[in-house]
């Protein structure tokens, strides 16, 4: 048990990256704190997780709301006392719309959900664990953090500030024992990808079999890497942006 006693916080925890992560955090012995804006998505992994006898409170919170944020962490630490571990899981995508066809509203909840939110969260997290002198943040930016074409323009543009967030938290507080790091997925299966992934004619097929892996993946690998930064193992692994992408990036 890699996490024996560790509190995780995980947003995005009622589907694909984030239900993966706590699923696996939690078998590895951690207390989680799972939380989404999809309640009752979020409540049937809770259940699932403690009925197999692991350790899970759910809690509703939209993540681009700063009460929100505040109530979730809040409830958090009443109910496990502190947090070590923070996975800034959840993002919603732009449907690849190009700058043109990009409303300043998308523009907006892309950011607010997929950049502020992750800031207002790790904000409110922070404290908690400069306190302890000790923790770690595991942040999922995407290969749409690297290059163009994985997402529209607002997508692409959040993803790429992730990836700075990234750098300067590690930059900032590395040195107080916080431990910060990115993940950049490529094409993986979740509920955000699932439509169109079942389109074999989509034309983001054609590039996901040209891939040197020539394949999608799954979530559970996502999680399996994220366990790796969240645990003493990558002790020595600061501030950097892991691709886990079948080989996109290659090229
Ligand atoms: N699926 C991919 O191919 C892919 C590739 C690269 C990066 N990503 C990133 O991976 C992360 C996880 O996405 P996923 O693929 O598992 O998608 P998903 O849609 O399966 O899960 C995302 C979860 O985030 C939740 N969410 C959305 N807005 C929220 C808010 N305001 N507050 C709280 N929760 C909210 C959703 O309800 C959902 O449960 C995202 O940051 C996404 O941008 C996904």
């Amino acid at each position: 048990m890699k996490l024996k006693g560790k509190t995780v916080v995980i947003t995005g925890a009622a589907s694909g990256m984030g239900r993966a992560q706590a699923r696996l955090f939690s078998k590895e012995g951690a207390n989680v704190i799972a939380a989404d804006i999809d309640k009752d998505s979020l409540d049937k992994v809770v259940k699932e997780i403690t009925s197999n006898g692991g350790q899970a409170l759910a809690v509703q919170a939209d993540i681009s709301n700063r009460d929100s944020v505040k109530d979730l962490v809040k409830k958090g630490v009443e109910e496990y006392s502190s947090i070590d571990i923070l996975c800034n899981t959840a993002g919603i995508l732009d449907d690849y719309s190009p700058s043109l066809d990009t409303s300043e509203d998308l523009w907006d909840r892309i950011f607010n959900v997929n950049l502020k939110g992750m800031f207002l969260l790790t904000n409110e997290v922070l404290p908690h664990m400069i306190k302890k002198e000790k923790g770690v943040i595991i942040n999922i930016s995407s290969i749409a953090g690297f290059v163009a074409g994985g997402g529209g323009a607002a997508y692409t543009s959040a993803k790429h500030a992730v990836v700075g967030y990234t750098k300067q938290l590690s930059f900032d507080y590395g040195k107080q024992g916080i431990r910060v790091n990115a993940i950049a997925p490529g094409a993986i299966k979740t509920g955000m990808t699932e439509e169109i992934l079942k389109d074999e004619d989509a034309p983001v097929m054609e590039t996901i079999k040209s891939v040197p892996a020539g394949r999608y993946g799954q979530p559970e690998e996502i999680a399996n890497l994220a366990l790796f930064l969240a645990s003493e193992e990558s002790d020595f692994i600061h501030g950097a942006i892991v691709p886990i992408d079948g080989g996109w990036l290659v090229k």
